[in-house]
């Protein structure tokens, strides 16, 4: 693969849980934790490729609709993850970090956040972004309100704010913007997901059902990615 054409940032909307559950006759948390297994595969594709940021979309700001018992299962498969991967993580250098509101998630779940994040934050192979209780626009109306906050203190000037000083508000702050999102499980949207940071980002579709993306997937979705041209909206 050419130099440079690698990207920094991957994004995944692991899509298709309860699907792979269905076809399987069995219950959609089953789906969900054999979920885990392709977030593993995908953190070690990305420390392989020497990839700087992943993020996953793990339970948006809209999965609160679910059935209460399918929102447990999901809020302690994340807890489980963490207690079970954090001193992997940690040995291979993976600083983990979890963007959206987490102050609302059940308090188990909450501590083994903070286990996480505290033994990992000196870490700097590799960010994996696990998103929960994210939406996008969220995201933007509390980069929003901090920078009005700001503006009202008297410590910025609204006529001289930046795009960059919104994205720095972002719960993303310090990853680049993501060069690709994927989404698998056949749906083609965006969901709400990273939508100022993915202004530019490709998007790659695969009919895929998550707990079935392999390492040999991703590979494929990379390679995709760099065969790609990105113009940011000029000319070649
Ligand atoms: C979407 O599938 C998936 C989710 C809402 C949950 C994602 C959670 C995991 C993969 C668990 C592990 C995550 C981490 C970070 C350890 P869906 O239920 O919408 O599937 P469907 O479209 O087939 O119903």
């Amino acid at each position: 693969m050419e130099e440079g054409k690698i990207p920094k940032h991957i994004a995944i909307i692991m899509d298709g849980n309860g699907r792979w559950a269905k076809k399987q006759g069995l219950a959609r948390g089953y789906g969900h934790r054999e979920g885990m297994k392709p977030v593993r595969r995908a953190v070690e594709f990305c420390r392989n490729k020497g990839i700087s940021c992943l993020t996953v979309f793990a339970f948006s700001t809209e999965n609160w609709k679910r059935p209460a018992s399918e929102v447990n299962i999901i809020m302690g498969i994340l807890r489980e993850y963490l207690y079970s991967e954090t001193p992997e993580l940690n040995a291979n250098g993976v600083k983990v970090r979890f963007i959206g509101d987490i102050s609302v998630l059940p308090q188990e779940c909450r501590e083994a956040i903070y286990y996480s994040e505290k033994i990992t934050e000196k870490n700097d192979s590799l960010t994996l972004n696990i998103a929960c209780n994210y939406g996008g626009r969220a995201d933007i109306l509390r980069a929003v309100k901090t920078l009005a906050a700001k503006a009202v203190q008297g410590d910025i000037e609204p006529e001289e704010l930046t795009e960059d000083d919104v994205s720095a508000e972002l719960y993303t702050s310090g990853c680049p913007d993501p060069d690709m999102i994927i989404r698998t499980g056949a749906e083609k949207r965006i969901s709400n997901f990273l939508i100022w940071q993915g202004a530019y980002s490709e998007l790659y579709f695969t009919d895929k059902l998550w707990p079935d993306i392999t390492e040999d997937d991703l590979e494929e979705a990379v390679q995709w990615y760099s065969e790609r041209q990105r113009r940011y909206g000029g000319l070649k």
